[in-house]
């Protein structure tokens, strides 16, 4: 795969975080075509070790020339963090793939789900966007069927693991749960509500048109990657607690009228999709077993009853691999494959 022989230099920016833990697992599982491995933080956990292929390797501050001789940068870490070494990594000659919503919406900037839209990759864009968690799951659903019959309409309900927020929200949730459990009262640190035993309709600070940031990610991003600019989309973003997997309740219309067993039909072949069995409760997914796999796993597919050519379904995908780190890895993958490094 790889067009340098013993393959990639790559530098992990939040390694030692929820997503660039991942990251690590899966370039090992997959085999990913790795020459040297730079594990990149904040100063917080610099001399840290993390183990890769059998080998401890230490964590070191990022820095500006953190990426000399990188071929590959990977950045999970803050938008800011992101912002900053983003564009430097590209200046020191590295692809740079980035998870923060820093660049997702710049038109020089591909943003990408393999699956969907790896025809956006381009040898002369270094710099990659990868969706948001809630985003990529959804496009894996929607882009076969509006392929067969045009989508007028898609209307959206999240159920978005703590796990997205990162490390210190898994420890807020394990916290707060046992303090409830206690009787005591859970403190509230990473949320500005308790998350334990609670739902939160908020994620990210609101807009002006009522809706949240997240809820707005949702419908730019996926018009960007279908390459649908006035798509209507609307979507509802809500924290549940629940450690790894965003849950999505989907409502799409078409132009033309679609029946259930044709959706499953298309959804049967899309690369990544896995699906339940007709009329089989036990087979419908849920996050504690869609946690740690790679597919979005689509369920409940059924016709909307309020609406002629609409169909409604539920879907769960790991936020932290298919949402984050594996989608990143599939598009260096799918750039190796295409010699685009
Ligand atoms: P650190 O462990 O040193 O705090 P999570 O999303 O799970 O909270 O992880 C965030 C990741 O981003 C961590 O690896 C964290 O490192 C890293 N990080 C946070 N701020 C920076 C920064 N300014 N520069 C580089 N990495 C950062």
């Amino acid at each position: 795969m790889a067009s340098q022989a013993a393959g990639y230099n790559v530098a992990v920016v939040g390694a030692t975080g929820a997503v660039g833990r991942e990251f690590l697992r899966i370039a090992e599982a997959r085999d990913f075509p790795i020459k040297s491995l730079r594990l990149l933080a904040s100063a917080r956990s610099a001399g840290s070790r993390l183990r890769f292929r059998g080998e401890y390797l230490q964590v070191e501050e990022t820095g500006d020339d953190s990426f000399r001789g990188i071929d590959l940068a990977f950045i999970s870490a803050t938008t800011e963090a992101s912002r900053h070494y983003a564009l430097i990594a590209v200046a020191a000659g590295a692809v740079a793939i980035d998870d923060s919503s820093a660049f997702r919406m710049d038109p020089n900037v591909p943003l990408v789900v393999p699956e969907v839209n790896a025809g956006d990759l381009r040898r002369d864009r270094r710099l990659v966007a990868i969706p948001n968690c809630s985003t990529t799951p959804l496009v894996m659903a929607l882009a076969p069927l509006h392929r067969a019959n045009p989508l007028t309409r898609v209307v959206v309900s999240t159920y978005q693991s703590v796990s997205g927020t990162g490390t210190a929200a898994m420890q807020e949730l394990t916290n707060q749960t046992k303090q409830a459990l206690d009787g005591g009262h859970p403190e509230s640190e990473v949320y500005p509500h308790q998350i334990a035993f609670n739902l939160l309709a908020q994620i990210d600070d609101f807009l002006d048109n009522g809706y949240t940031k997240e809820e707005w990610k949702m419908v730019q991003e996926t018009r960007k990657i279908m390459h649908e600019p006035e798509l209507p989309v609307s979507s509802t973003c809500v924290r549940v607690p629940v450690y790894v997997c965003h849950s999505e309740a989907v409502h799409a219309e078409f132009r033309d009228p679609i029946t259930p067993e044709r959706v499953r039909e298309l959804l049967s072949v899309q690369p990544g999709v896995e699906l339940d069995e007709p009329g089989r409760p036990e087979s419908w997914h849920h996050p504690v077993q869609a946690a740690g796999q790679d597919a979005v796993y689509v369920s409940r597919i059924r016709r909307d009853v309020s609406h002629p050519s609409s169909v409604a379904f539920w879907l769960v995908s790991d936020n932290l691999r298919k949402g984050a780190a594996l989608n990143a890895i599939q598009i260096a993958e799918s750039m190796a494959e295409r010699d685009l490094f």
